[in-house]
């Protein structure tokens, strides 16, 4: 509701529109203080019923009454289809008493109409009404963009970004003397990162890639003297599809010369402050930071949603001989872990005990299993525990009456991943039943001291975040004989459990740089332009990048980025407005060389 308020603070008309449009009143401002003006009103039609209309523009709505005796206008109306863009002119009145809407804006008064003049028909068949969008689903909507663009949120959303994407040009511009500067799009491949779209060439078997994110033009826009860079970039991965993310996004990307790490921090924090909207809940900088261990141990995730407690409990010492269902044993180098829901027995269901099982599964995790403890302390669970072993438990748990306890053994990396799902799903479950688990408002901490690498499924090193971040220098030496143990000088910030920004200082030493890429396997010929600028001065930099696409949408608790992204895609990556990606002509696919060996193959 909070949001619904807002909406007309933030959807206000700016004077000056005037000195540039026709317009000499928007829908939305109309109010007592006109009483008696004569107005010129543009906007849709948005209903029609008896002698009543309402005109609808982006700032709001108002009535218009066509008098009795004006039987012409009533049937020039009736001729109109609902969505058609008209003008009229007008008195406006006070509604008489007991008439006013106070739902509306512009409810106590209302425009007698004198003249109407349709600008722009709409069909009679539009696919749907802005006025009964419930009514249309989002794929509807999505192919229809420009209908459900119409509607108040859309609005709302849109224009709400360009107040936080204004605020923050001048917070770097004008407060940290940032230079605003684009770079190009069709690039070459970026090692160790997402999949990249490519782009054929009429040059046979080149191609360009899209850019996954401006990272070696910004590093290279620091070896060029240009100290402090931001851009409102667009970004491109051709990536597993999921609510928070697109193929094509937008960053707030940022770098800077001889930064320090805290400094980089700061800054970020400073500029969401900064640009934090009007009329949002109170934000409090400095954000906590969490190091990466103890995010992983604690909440299983790298990201962790801490509007919540209930954090991963290790439990090995005492459970480390119990049978688990399958009876099987657990290796010494296993861990036991739990996570506890206070006052919750009555929402664990066989549901809840399934969905538990696919998540294990899906982790790897072959034991898992849950105590129930009902409403009389009575312990209800497959695990084999005797009276001794529950004291224990009890003891260090917590433990009560009416708790639910998740419980999981086996290799550390994967219990830590589970238990960190099993935590996110249980507490969601339990607010579809009207529980309060997550504290509300924006909570947001960096995550810092990552790993420089990981080991991927084929036991391959990679990069966490990208080739470019520095290793921590106290690790530097273990490069070589222990990569896995090197910490990168990297960062994350999180906000409601999802990553927001990402960055890192970067190597700004050639050799280095050359052997990091090495190590994760990596041709550094690919990268021999930025290996060069590197050798030709380079000063320390660092920078940072934030997925704004992301922030916009958990600001106004959206479902998914799409919610906040003009003309986004679907799950899909498909645009269903011009049904793109589409086939293209024979003679296209000559100019560029392409066979296409499997036309039916629509993955
Ligand atoms: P990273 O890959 O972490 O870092 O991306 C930064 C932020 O961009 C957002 N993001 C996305 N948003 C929508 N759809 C996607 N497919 C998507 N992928 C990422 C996330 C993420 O935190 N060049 C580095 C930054 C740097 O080091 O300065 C980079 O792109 O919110």
């Amino acid at each position: 509701m909070r949001f619904e308020c807002k909406f007309f603070a933030v959807v206000r008309r700016i004077s000056s529109l005037n000195s540039f449009t026709t317009r000499t009143n928007t829908c939305g401002e109309l109010g007592l203080d006109s009483v008696g003006e004569k107005v010129c009103l543009k906007g849709w039609l948005h209903t029609f019923r008896g002698k009543f209309l309402l005109i609808r523009d982006a700032y709001g709505m108002t009535q218009i009454t066509i008098p009795g005796e004006r039987k012409e206008l009533l049937e020039k109306v009736n001729g109109i289809n609902f969505e058609s863009v008209i003008s009229i002119t007008g008195l406006v009145t006070k509604r008489p008493e007991g008439q006013e809407n106070k739902k509306m804006q512009t409810g106590c008064i209302e425009v007698i109409l004198e003249d109407l003049e349709v600008l722009g028909p709409a069909k009679k068949d539009l696919k749907f009404l802005p006025k009964d969008t419930s009514k249309a689903s989002e794929h509807l909507q999505l192919q229809y963009r420009y209908l459900s663009l119409r509607l108040p949120e859309m609005q709302r959303t849109l224009r709400l970004r360009s107040e936080v994407i204004m605020k923050m040009r001048e917070y770097l511009i004008k407060k940290h003397g940032f230079v605003d500067i684009e770079t190009p799009t069709l690039f070459r491949r970026t090692p160790g990162g997402a999949q990249e779209f490519i782009v054929p060439t009429r040059q046979p078997g080149n191609f360009y890639s899209l850019v996954q994110s401006p990272q070696q033009f910004k590093q290279l826009l620091m070896i060029g003297g240009l100290d402090r860079y931001f851009q409102i970039a667009r970004c491109y991965r051709d990536e597993g599809s999921r609510p928070d993310r697109q193929p094509e996004f937008t960053q707030v990307d940022i770098e800077m010369s001889f930064p320090t790490l805290d400094g980089i921090i700061s800054l970020i924090e400073g500029l969401i402050a900064d640009s934090w909207p009007e009329g949002f809940p109170e934000l409090k900088i400095p954000f906590p930071r969490l190091d990466f261990n103890t995010a992983m141990s604690e909440y299983g995730t790298d990201k962790p949603d801490t509007r919540f407690k209930n954090k991963i409990q290790e439990v090995t010492g005492i459970l480390k001989d119990v049978s688990f269902p399958e009876n099987s044993t657990l290796s010494p180098s296993s861990c036991v872990s739990a996570v506890v829901f206070r006052d919750s027995s009555e929402y664990y269901t066989a549901a809840v005990k399934n969905k538990m099982k696919t998540l294990a599964e899906g982790c790897r995790v072959k034991k898992n299993s849950e105590v129930k403890i009902d409403k009389k302390g009575k312990w209800i669970t497959n695990m084999k525990l005797n009276e001794k072993l529950k004291d224990e438990l009890k003891s260090i748990l917590k433990l009560e009456e009416n708790d639910v306890v998740f419980i999981a053994a086996g290799n550390r990396t994967d219990v830590l991943k589970y238990l960190g799902k099993v935590r996110l799903e249980f507490a969601d479950h339990l607010e579809t039943k009207g529980k309060n688990i997550r504290s509300s408002g924006y909570n947001f901490h960096w995550v810092l001291d990552f790993p420089l690498f990981s080991v991927n499924d084929e036991g391959k090193l990679e990069s966490n975040h990208h080739p470019f971040t520095a290793p921590h220098p106290h690790d530097v030496d273990l490069l070589r004989e222990n990569p896995e143990n090197v910490r990168g000088l990297h960062y994350d910030l999180v906000m409601n459990g999802n990553e927001i920004a990402g960055g890192s200082i970067r190597i700004h030493d050639p050799m280095l740089q050359e052997e990091v890429l090495k190590l994760i396997g990596e041709d550094s010929s690919q990268l021999h332009h930025l290996i060069d600028a590197l050798a030709s001065g380079c000063p320390p930099h660092g920078g940072i990048a934030i997925g704004l696409d992301r922030y916009i949408s958990l600001l106004l608790h959206t479902k998914s980025i799409r919610d906040v992204i003009a003309f986004p895609k679907t799950t899909e990556g498909r645009d269903l407005m011009s049904d793109a990606p589409s086939a293209v002509s024979e003679k296209d696919l000559d100019l560029y060389h392409i066979k296409v060996i499997n036309k039916q193959s629509k993955c």
